[in-house]
């Protein structure tokens, strides 16, 4: 497993590859089950003639609060150890000086699907997140990338962003995987007390229990009565939002997501459903 660290180093790795096919898992590392399978589908869309290359980056333009890039885990040595296991062939984990030169002056904005929901609290986190995945995609040359569709928006936001700007680049969407008790994996889980932990599963309940009630505003009131029973410090955001627009929709005539962000003290938890068209 080739490790590298400076944007060239891949370049020059990624030209030695000739035609062989390259898909990108982009990561910030903290490895959990859910990259793992992420990574696992990457290898297999890529087949026996391709290559896996692996990034773990966490990227400060796209943090907006210091104490959550401060904290957020960095465990690289049991990363390598696990891309090493999965057998990937490349794993890229840049120090920021190599990614950002001293100055840099331009980033990617996204002007419609960032506005609402997680774009709304935490201002640049889109900018951040598509500056990073542009420059991750030039680098590695990829002609694929796996993205999981736990984080639906800055999934929406980068199938634009390759729209928009012609990007060669085909999105693998994996489905959001879920602990036994329904909470949706995230490298932010290992920051709960285990009180919190053992809340949080309500976050994916109070959507679930919801998603069958087809007048919206009972919906949302339906939800954020089971967040507000257990011990979530608040609600960043409950909304209902067209599944292509992402803006907010006041019924459900047409598909759409019921989708939370909550705090269990400074620590952000986000989770979505996907709920069908109702005629
Ligand atoms: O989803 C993530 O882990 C990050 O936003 C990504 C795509 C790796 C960009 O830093």
């Amino acid at each position: 497993m080739h490790i590298f660290s400076q944007p060239s180093d891949v370049v020059a790795w990624r030209l030695s590859q000739q035609t062989c096919p390259i898909v990108l898992v982009p990561t910030m590392g903290a490895l959990h089950r859910g990259h793992l399978e992420l990574i696992r589908e990457a290898k297999k869309t890529v087949g026996p003639h391709g290559r896996v290359i692996i990034s773990i980056f966490v990227n400060p333009l796209q943090f907006d609060r210091a104490l959550d890039l401060s904290s957020y885990p960095k465990p690289l040595k049991d990363d390598l150890a696990l891309c090493e296991e999965e057998a990937v062939d490349a794993v890229f984990c840049p120090a920021e000086k190599s990614m950002y030169a001293d100055g840099h002056s331009i980033q990617i904005h996204e002007t419609l699907l960032s506005r609402g929901l997680c774009g709304a609290t935490r201002p640049g986190h889109f900018s951040g997140v598509c500056t990073v995945v542009l420059k991750l995609f030039m680098i590695t040359g990829c002609t694929a990338a796996v993205f999981g569709c736990k984080d639906f928006q800055q999934l929406a936001i980068i199938q634009r962003m390759i729209r928009d700007l012609n990007l060669p680049v085909k999105i693998i969407a994996y489905p959001t995987v879920r602990e036994t008790d329904g909470l949706a994996m995230s490298s932010r889980n290992t920051r709960l007390t285990p009180s919190h932990r053992a809340d949080a599963p309500r976050i994916y309940q109070s959507l679930t229990a919801a998603a069958p009630i087809h007048e919206v505003p009972q919906m949302i009131s339906a939800a954020e009565k089971i967040l507000l029973d257990g011990e979530i410090t608040r609600i960043d955001y409950l909304e209902h939002v067209d599944a292509e627009t992402l803006q907010p929709a006041l019924n459900r005539t047409r598909p759409s997501v019921l989708a939370a962000a909550v705090y269990y003290d400074d620590v952000r938890l986000i989770d979505h459903i996907d709920l069908p068209a109702i005629h």
